[in-house]
């Protein structure tokens, strides 16, 4: 951004009865939301869909579970035409982190291999990955990706980790701690070309990017509908399309084990599968009210806003500049640095989310990679410019003083 430029925040986009798109979910009026990316947040139609479904479950479970695996069949073709992919592709898992389990239990042992990982990695995924690696007597190969690179150089960081000992590669579409891209095609058709299985985790892709696996080579994929695509928690995607999703099993055995991919997901035993059912209800809501395009123009136009009010705030209180320049960033989400003294680590930043969240009365996250702390922002429709003027007024000089007294604490010490 040019000095001159200026940062004028989007109009408020309402509801077609005019009231403020906030009012179509129940999130918390006394409370400011400004991490939707964590947990997502549904909207009111969607629970109710949601509570009307349980209701019939609960009415006549026998006539219920028998015929839902056809059911999940049906919300799987309308979750795929969102994601512009082919359903015979896509298998529902309850979240992003199941999709990526149920990839290190399919893989066939490989003994000594590496897992090339990257320094942005979920921290989670990144466990299971180095799971599988002590299973295989092998090892995790952590790619170091300089929080500002380009694409080119994200490409290389990983692409050079790469060799005849590698057994697989776990890459972020869009990264949780630093909020940025990286070029998961590139990284794919690379792997593809050495024969390296690739999973990407695109647990917040969904919604963000509206075609997030065009151009794909990669083998597994795996995104969070309930992250930015607002659906009932517990619906997540798991796109497969070469060979090796014949190796692809749900966790849980069940009686479609003996179905192809992606069907035998359709049937997890005596599971609550409604949040798969009303999960196209969230989408069509949005598509209905603002359509995806809009939404996702706002979100990135907001997110822009916060960045700035919040950014300049901080740089006014502390005399540091605060952009953080990332890269490849993501429409919707934005990261503002910290000053010294707070989130230096992922305890660290827990904590800050949890303490302002109960002291300031703002859901926040707070991440740090590196030894820096950031305020990560995620913009959702419900979202205002008020949000990010409240936090630059009212938690800024907190927070400013929270460091203070942080690093006098540690220089004490
Ligand atoms: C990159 C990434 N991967 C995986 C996950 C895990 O998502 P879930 O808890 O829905 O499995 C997250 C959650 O924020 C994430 O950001």
């Amino acid at each position: 951004m040019s000095e001159t430029e200026v940062i004028t925040a989007p109009r408020p986009l309402l509801l077609g009865d005019g009231r403020p798109a906030g009012r179509a979910w129940s999130l918390d009026p006394d409370l400011r939301h400004l991490n939707h990316g964590s947990f997502g947040a549904v909207p009111l139609v969607a629970q109710e869909r949601q509570e009307l479904l349980r209701a019939e479950m609960e009415r006549s479970p026998v006539v219920w579970f028998p015929a839902l695996p056809q059911r999940i069949a049906g919300a799987r073709v309308e979750l795929a035409e969102f994601l512009r992919v082919d359903a015979g592709d896509l298998a529902l898992v309850p979240n992003a982190s199941a999709g990526a389990s149920v990839v290190y239990a399919a893989l066939t042992l490989r003994p000594g291999a590496e897992i090339v990982v990257t320094d942005h990695g979920y921290g989670a995924v990144t466990m299971g990955a180095e799971r599988l690696a002590r299973r295989w007597g092998g090892r995790v190969r952590t790619a170091r990706v300089p929080l500002d690179a380009d694409q080119d150089e994200a490409y290389e960081a990983v692409a050079r980790e790469l060799g005849d000992a590698t057994g697989l590669v776990v890459v972020d579409q869009i990264t949780s701690a630093t909020a940025r891209r990286l070029p998961v095609e590139r990284i794919g058709a690379e792997a593809r070309r050495h024969g390296i299985p690739v999973l990407v985790d695109a647990a917040h892709a969904p919604g963000l990017l509206a075609a997030p696996l065009a151009d794909a080579t990669y083998d597994f994929w795996t995104g969070n509908l309930h992250k930015w695509g607002c659906a009932p928690r517990g619906t997540a995607a798991l796109v497969a399309r070469g060979p090796l999703r014949d190796l692809l099993y749900p966790l849980i055995d069940s009686w479609a084990a003996g179905e192809p991919f992606p069907d035998r997901f359709d049937q997890q035993g005596t599971v609550d599968a409604t949040a798969y059912l009303a999960a196209p209800t969230s989408l069509a809501f949005v598509e209905s009210a603002w359509g995806w395009p809009a939404a996702r123009r706002y979100m990135d136009d907001l997110a822009d806003y916060g960045a700035h009010v919040i950014g300049g705030a901080l740089a006014e209180l502390t005399g540091v500049d605060c952009a953080v320049d990332l890269g490849m960033p993501v429409p919707g989400m934005r990261l503002v640095r910290l000053p010294d003294g707070l989130a230096a680590d992922r305890i660290e930043a827990d904590a800050l989310r949890d303490r302002v969240a109960g002291e300031l009365g703002v859901e926040a996250a707070f991440t740090s990679f590196d030894g820096v702390g950031y305020l990560r922002l995620s913009a959702h429709v419900y979202n205002t410019a008020a949000d990010y003027e409240y936090f630059a007024e009212e938690c800024v000089p907190v927070l400013g003083a929270w460091a203070r007294e942080n690093s006098g604490k540690r220089s004490a010490q």
